[in-house]
């Protein structure tokens, strides 16, 4: 009762309604809340504080920067589900404060396309220095069951590095990013490579431009660092997997070199296990075992996943074989 109590007082005031409004939308910092509502940082941050102490919002901290996102769990996390329907879309600021969110969304993702613009021709060179890349194919091709794998898609293809590795043992492979610069480069490397079934074609990792079941293999390779949503383009990764198709994110364990936010553009200092173990279960995929390459300062964590394939599960047992007849001898021992 007073879980619930605390909740909705916290929820009966206009600014922190909107703040649970543009939260639903995805996590968010205290300066993106800030330009969108037009208040005071400490103004802002005192809401926030009640949110959290509510139970309807967690910080999650990352160096200097915190972020906000709605809860998952607990009365807060019940409440805020069902105010989600509640909220007037058709009202004037919440109208206004989605639109700044828009603007937001959009900024980000022009500064991060404007940094790989400006580092397409550098950027094997820079992958490269985090930890060895032929460590982590190496590690990726033991633990995948490439029996089952003829297609793929490389999800911020970049450079298209990871199509020209798996590319020689597949059928079909497609790169897909945003940066027509990395595709250039992506391009020209598989022109190259001489693999003709390997393609790349410009599309954004929260929609693509791919029907849905055409993939047995989809890989996120160092890309969900640079995204707000993560569990959007995991969602949209298991869309285009076949069922029983195999899902690999690559990316950093939590780190402090809070320099890779001013340097390199990323937003997320890593991630923890169990939240990556969230937007699987999120997606309903079914989680490998993870492989931890350790680098230094970093260390790269190899995350796997299986979408579930519902014709292998019902399948019926094939028939029990028949008992082998017993020699007559054998009986009478
Ligand atoms: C760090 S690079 C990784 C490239 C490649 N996977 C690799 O490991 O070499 C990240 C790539 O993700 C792409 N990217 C970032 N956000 C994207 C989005 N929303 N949709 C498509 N591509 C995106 C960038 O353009 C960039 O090429």
């Amino acid at each position: 009762m007073d879980d619930l109590l605390n909740a909705l007082k916290a929820v009966a005031e206009p600014t922190r309604l909107r703040i649970l409004a543009l939260c639903l939308e995805g996590e968010l910092t205290v300066s993106e809340l800030v330009r969108i509502l037009g208040q005071s940082q400490p103004r802002i941050s005192r809401h926030l504080k009640l949110l959290s102490e509510a139970g309807l919002l967690v910080r999650i901290r990352e160096g200097s920067w915190v972020f906000h996102r709605v809860a998952a769990s607990g009365t807060g996390a019940q409440l805020i589900a069902r105010l989600g329907d509640l909220i007037p879309a058709d009202d004037s600021l919440i109208r206004r404060d989605m639109d700044r969110l828009l603007e937001v969304k959009r900024d980000r993702t022009e500064s991060a396309a404007a940094y790989f613009r400006e580092i397409a021709a550098q950027w094997d060179e820079i992958r490269s220095l985090h930890v060895d890349d032929s460590d982590i194919d190496a590690a990726i091709n033991k633990a995948l069951d490439w029996q089952r794998i003829s297609s793929m898609i490389d999800l911020g293809t970049g450079t298209g590095r990871l199509l020209e590795h798996f590319g020689p043992r597949l059928q079909r492979g497609e790169g897909i990013d945003m940066s027509r610069e990395m595709l250039a480069i992506a391009r020209s490397n598989l022109e190259a490579a001489k693999l003709p079934h390997c393609q790349v074609r410009q599309g954004d990792i929260y929609q693509l431009p791919n029907a849905s079941e055409g993939f047995d293999l989809a890989v996120i390779h160092q890309v969900l660092h640079f995204v707000d949503d993560q569990a959007l383009a995991i969602a949209e990764a298991t869309r285009v997997l076949k069922p029983g198709g195999q899902l690999v994110v690559v990316d950093f364990a939590p780190h402090d070199l809070e320099v890779l936010r001013d340097k390199d553009k990323h937003r997320r200092l890593g991630f923890a296990d169990s939240e990556v173990a969230g937007w699987f279960r999120r997606a309903e995929l079914t989680q490998k075992p993870t492989i931890k390459l350790k680098g230094s300062p970093l260390t790269v964590c190899i995350w796997i996943a299986e979408k579930p394939d519902p014709a292998a599960i019902h399948q019926p047992a094939p028939p029990a074989s028949p008992p082998i007849p017993q020699p007559a001898t054998r009986i009478s021992q």
